[in-house]
């Protein structure tokens, strides 16, 4: 499958999220949007703190939450949606402090920016922009947080060197993100829609872990990891798709 055509595919599929024209997961036999969100790691708190409609229920964890997030900070928010892990960064790290979230999809950046005017989050600012290429500054941000966003670039290599381009020395990640036990099968991994859904793109843990180190980081760790099922999930995929919560450091 070509990338162009990858890229379209999860463009229309998280459009039609954005508008609020689909869910990301079966509509009459999943669960809600907020049990979507309790089941990966958010708080009932956490969700009462954002805007209800940047809470898309299409994340693996809660990066802010074991981010260690300090007052002043800059983070960059990699493939930030409708900006739930954004708005919920930009209490942590206050006015002095600020929130730039990159999405490729339109209508994903257009959601987030009214969401920030709508509820006065002068903090937080929305990048129409690609994860493999970020519309941002070298050597500007002190974390980059992501949720559920890197297995969905065919490169992942490309997009951990980008974001340790844009840390400042010694900044740091907290990327929530699915990997894999082992292999998929072929024919998993060759279907457009397994890849929307953030399964198909899915890595083998230890390659994931050995992207971010080849991209220059230092001190990779995986903070947490939880075996990952979504309703209606192919059974052969059960006990494969793993949540990780990956923390590292660009070194001084
Ligand atoms: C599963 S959703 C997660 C959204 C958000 N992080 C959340 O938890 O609500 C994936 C998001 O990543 C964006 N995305 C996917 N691939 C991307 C890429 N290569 N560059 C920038 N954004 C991308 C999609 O448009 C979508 O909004």
């Amino acid at each position: 499958m070509k990338n162009q055509k990858l890229q379209d595919v999860i463009k229309d599929r998280y459009g039609k999220i954005a508008r609020g024209e689909q869910t990301f997961c079966c509509p009459t036999c999943g669960p809600t949007v907020t049990d979507q969100c309790l089941a990966v790691g958010y708080t009932a708190e956490d969700l009462q703190l954002v805007p209800e409609l940047a809470v898309l229920g299409v994340g693996c964890g809660n990066p802010t939450a074991l981010a260690d997030l300090k007052e002043g900070e800059t983070v960059l928010d990699l493939g930030a949606g409708a900006g739930i892990d954004a708005f919920l960064a930009a209490k942590k790290v206050g006015q002095h402090g600020r929130v730039i979230g990159v999405d490729m999809t339109e209508d994903m950046v257009a959601k987030g920016s009214h969401l920030a005017k709508q509820h006065g989050y002068g903090n937080v600012e929305f990048r129409l922009g690609y994860i493999e290429q970020l519309p941002v500054d070298s050597g500007t941000v002190d974390v980059v947080i992501s949720n559920c966003v890197i297995n969905l670039t065919p490169d992942k290599l490309a997009s951990f060197k980008e974001v340790h381009r844009v840390l400042k020395p010694g900044g740091r990640i907290l990327i929530a993100d699915l990997v894999t036990a082992g292999d998929l099968p072929p024919d998993v991994r060759a279907s457009a829609s397994a890849w929307a859904d953030c399964l198909a793109g899915a890595m083998p843990k230890a390659a994931y872990l050995e992207a971010i180190r080849s991209a220059g980081f230092a001190a990779v760790s995986v903070v947490s990891e939880s075996p990952y099922e979504a309703p209606g999930m192919d059974a052969r995929l059960q006990g494969q798709i793993i949540s990780v919560k990956v923390r590292a450091v660009k070194g001084q």
